[in-house]
């Protein structure tokens, strides 16, 4: 089973969050972490409700898109995700990313929308939130492409990453091993060793990369804690 492990296991994933970028200076600041070898750009979408902070929504999503081609991971930190899908869909997101707490109803619907309208599907879950309550999203019919497994309580940069949320990405790597498990919040190269370990592959950073003297050198770094992980059969001990 070893042997096959590196082919099995999805790729790293490295998506600077644009929310620790320069705001006034979008399309530069995305040219720029592109050149410094990012995968995607994590768009981090707050509505002032889900979290107690409001951030950016499809108009900047449109407008960066006539910048750049790159792949946009839009995180929805907001209470009513059906409500953005078309606009997300026009504005020319990529991946549409929203919370399982508030879709508890509706996940069904809301997966079939994101996909019609040819986005990726992702189900994000807060620190307290159980695993067990995305597997049904990931088993379903028309499942998600992937589970984001948040690090710190979301609503803002620059927190401390929680180690004991690391269970449920390892509960969700042995279940699901070709799955795109991201994780979000404090994530770091003093992190992603355990993050890695866990079985995460796609990792969002923002203070760590924007703040760094060279953000290029931290984004391999987090390549390469993804990818010394993956070369290990941890997920199969
Ligand atoms: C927090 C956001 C994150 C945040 C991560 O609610 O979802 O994407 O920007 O920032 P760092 O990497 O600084 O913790
Ligand atoms: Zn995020």
């Amino acid at each position: 089973m070893a042997q096959n492990l590196e082919v099995k296991v999805p790729r790293a994933k490295i998506a600077p969050s644009m929310l620790s970028s320069d705001f006034s200076n979008l399309a530069s600041e995305a040219k720029f972490i592109e050149e410094c070898g990012a995968d995607w750009l994590h768009m981090d979408v707050m509505d002032g409700h889900f979290v107690p902070n409001l951030t950016i929504g499809a108009p900047v999503i449109k407008s960066l898109r006539k910048h750049t081609k790159m792949y946009m991971d839009c995180h929805l930190m907001v209470t009513n995700p059906m409500d953005y899908v078309d606009e997300f869909v026009k504005a020319g997101a990529s991946g549409f990313t929203f919370h399982v707490e508030v879709a508890k109803d509706n996940w069904q619907e809301l997966i079939h929308k994101i996909k019609a309208g040819g986005m990726r599907a992702g189900v994000a879950l807060r620190p307290g939130t159980p695993v067990e309550e995305v597997f049904p999203l990931v088993e379903s019919q028309e499942p998600v492409d992937m589970v984001l497994v948040m690090t710190v309580e979301p609503g803002f940069g620059g927190q401390s990453f929680m180690p004991e949320t690391m269970p449920k990405v390892n509960a969700l790597r042995r279940k699901f091993p070709l799955l795109d498990i991201e994780v979000d919040g404090g994530l770091a190269p003093a992190t992603i060793k355990q993050a890695a370990e866990a079985g995460a592959n796609c990792i969002v950073a923002g203070s760590a990369v924007f703040g760094a003297k060279d953000p290029a050198e931290v984004i391999a770094t987090l390549r390469q804690g993804v990818d010394a992980a993956q070369t290990s059969s941890i997920f199969f001990k």
